[in-house]
């Protein structure tokens, strides 16, 4: 199975996914990276390992028109069959929904519905969960539809909050677990465990 898996940031996520597939833990490969920031990690990460990798933005093309064609280009030039978003901190166009229907998946560092939504992201979502004064938090993989964070749930997993967290003390626990986790339910995704198109 081709993936392809899109970034904005750091890309450590995108790093588990590569070292599960190296290792043949998933039965698939990273075909293309493709990132909204040029001088995200994950470019950097995906050329270090030989995978193609594209800074592509609605800025350099003109219009989310534009980029969006550009990105089905891609998409279909390295026959992507599956779309993962690790840290995408953009919305994909109609068109790239519409045709990969079913087939992209978002992971959120947090147990959605709650805690998911335009804002949460990133360090948001940690402290919201310290303020709500949760016991526990978690991971998400969910597939990707037009509204944030509100696609069909295909896994989860729950990481404890702890008394004395501070939000980048719990970041820091659950990006460990969603870097086990992603590898387990990529791999029941390949195995065609969790249902593509
Ligand atoms: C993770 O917290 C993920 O849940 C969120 O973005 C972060 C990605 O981290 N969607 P990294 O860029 O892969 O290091």
């Amino acid at each position: 199975m081709n993936i392809a898996v899109f970034a904005s940031h750091g890309g450590s996520d995108l790093q588990a996914i590569i070292d599960g597939c190296k290792n043949n833990q998933i039965n698939a490969r990273v075909a293309v990276v493709i990132s909204n920031n040029g001088d995200s990690m994950a470019l950097q990460r995906a050329e270090a390992e030989g995978i193609p990798a594209y800074h592509l933005s609605a800025k350099k093309f003109g219009n989310e028109e534009a980029l969006a064609a550009k990105i089905l280009e891609i998409l279909v030039r390295y026959n992507v069959e599956m779309i993962f978003l690790a840290g995408y901190m953009k919305m994909l166009h109609i068109s790239v929904l519409e045709k990969y229907n079913n087939r992209i998946f978002n992971i959120h560092p947090a147990l959605l519905p709650k805690f998911g939504g335009r804002g949460m992201y990133g360090m948001n979502v940690h402290k919201a969960v310290i303020e709500a004064k949760e016991s526990e938090t978690g991971v998400t993989i969910h597939r990707v539809n037009a509204e944030y964070d509100s696609g069909e749930i295909v896994a989860q997993t729950k990481v404890p909050v702890l008394e004395n967290d501070t939000p980048e003390i719990l970041a820091a626990r659950v990006l460990d677990r969603e870097h086990e986790f992603l590898v387990e339910v990529i791999v029941d995704i390949a195995d065609g465990k969790i249902k593509l198109g």
